[in-house]
C-alpha cells in the first residue's frame, strides 16, 4: 500500500522544483477508484463530468450535491491512497459563501479530502469561506463547463491578450487566498505556461498543453467508453467499449447456444439430494 497522498504534498508539486508531474484522473465509483488507485495516480477527482459520462445528461448542470455526495462516498469506500477531491456542482456555491461551506462539508463528510470549484475572482469570497472552514480548495479556471451558457458553448478561453491577462489575475488571486492547486482547462498552451510560471501552487491542465505541473483526464474518455465526441486534448488509451461489447456478445451467444453455464459452473448438491430428486 502506498503512502496516502495529502493536500500539502500536492501543493508542493511544482515541476520547476524538480518534482514529478501530478497525475489526476476522474473516477465515480468504488470499482474504478480501486483500479485507478492501483495504477498509482496522485489525485482522484470525483468530477461533475459524471453527469455526462455516467448518468447520461447533456451537461454538468443537471446534478446537485446529493448525487456528488453519493459518488464521492463510493470512491472513498475504495480507500484509495490517492487524494480524493470532490467537485462542487453548479449552484451549490454561487449564492451565499455559507452555502458553499455547507456543501463542501457534505462532500468532506462523504469522504473527500478537498473540493474543486469553478470560476475566478468572482469566487474569492466563497473560496475564502471554505478554506476558512479548513476545507482545502482546488480552483478550476479557463473553460469551465458549468459556465457553458455564459461562454456560449465549450470554447477555448483566454485567446485574446485581455482575456489571458484576466485569467492570469484570476489564477493569482485564487492561489493568493490559499487554493492548493489550479486546474486550467481549455486554454492556449502559452497561457498555461505563463500561469504555471507565475504561481507557487501547481497547475493541473486539461487541454492546456504540456507546461502544467500536472494533467487530468476524464477516465471514460481515456478508456474509450464516453458516449460523446472526444475533444482535441483527449488521448484514448484503450477501446474499452469494444472490449465490453465483445465480452457481452460472447456471453449472449453462449447463453443462446446452451454453452453457458457448464457443469463446472454449476452447484451439484449432495448425493442425498440428487438421489431424492431423481426418485420424484
Ligand atoms: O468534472 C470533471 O471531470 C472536471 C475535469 C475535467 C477537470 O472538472
Amino acid at each position: 500500500m502506498r503512502e496516502p497522498v495529502t493536500v500539502p504534498a500536492v501543493r508542493d508539486r511544482k515541476r520547476r522544483d524538480g518534482k514529478e508531474p501530478l497525475v489526476m484522473i476522474t473516477a465515480y465509483d468504488t470499482a474504478f477508484a480501486r483500479l485507478v488507485d492501483a495504477a498509482g495516480v496522485d489525485v482522484i477527482l470525483v468530477g461533475d463530468s459524471l453527469a455526462e459520462v455516467v448518468l447520461g445528461y447533456g451537461s454538468t448542470l443537471q446534478i446537485g450535491i446529493e448525487v456528488m455526495e453519493h459518488h464521492v462516498g463510493a470512491v472513498a469506500r475504495a480507500r484509495p491512497s490517492a487524494l480524493v477531491v470532490g467537485d462542487l456542482p453548479w449552484m451549490t456555491y454561487h449564492t451565499e459563501p455559507y452555502d458553499g461551506v455547507r456543501n463542501a462539508a457534505r462532500l468532506v463528510r462523504a469522504g473527500a479530502a478537498a473540493v474543486k470549484l469553478e470560476g475566478g475572482r468572482q469566487r474569492l469570497a466563497v473560496v475564502e469561506a471554505i478554506i476558512g472552514a479548513e476545507i482545502p480548495v482546488m480552483a478550476h479556471i479557463g473553460l469551465t463547463p458549468q459556465s457553458v451558457h455564459a461562454m456560449g458553448g465549450y470554447k477555448v478561453q483566454g485567446r485574446s491578450v485581455s482575456a489571458a491577462e484576466a485569467l492570469v489575475a484570476d489564477a493569482k488571486a485564487l492561489a493568493g487566498v490559499g487554493c492548493f492547486a489550479v486546474v486550467l482547462e481549455g486554454v492556449p498552451k502559452v497561457l498555461a505556461e505563463t500561469v504555471t510560471a507565475e504561481l507557487d501552487v501547481p497547475t493541473i491542465g486539461i487541454g492546456a498543453g504540456p507546461a502544467c505541473d500536472g494533467q487530468v483526464l476524464v477516465l471514460h474518455d481515456l478508456l474509450g467508453i464516453a458516449d460523446r465526441p472526444a475533444a482535441k486534448f483527449v488521448r484514448r488509451y484503450f477501446d474499452l467499449a469494444d472490449a465490453v461489447v465483445t465480452a457481452v456478445a460472447s456471453y449472449s451467444a453462449d447463453v443462446r447456444s446452451g454453452a453457458f453455464p457448464s457443469d463446472e459452473e454449476s452447484y451439484h448438491g449432495s448425493s442425498d439430494l440428487r438421489e431424492a430428486l431423481a426418485r420424484r
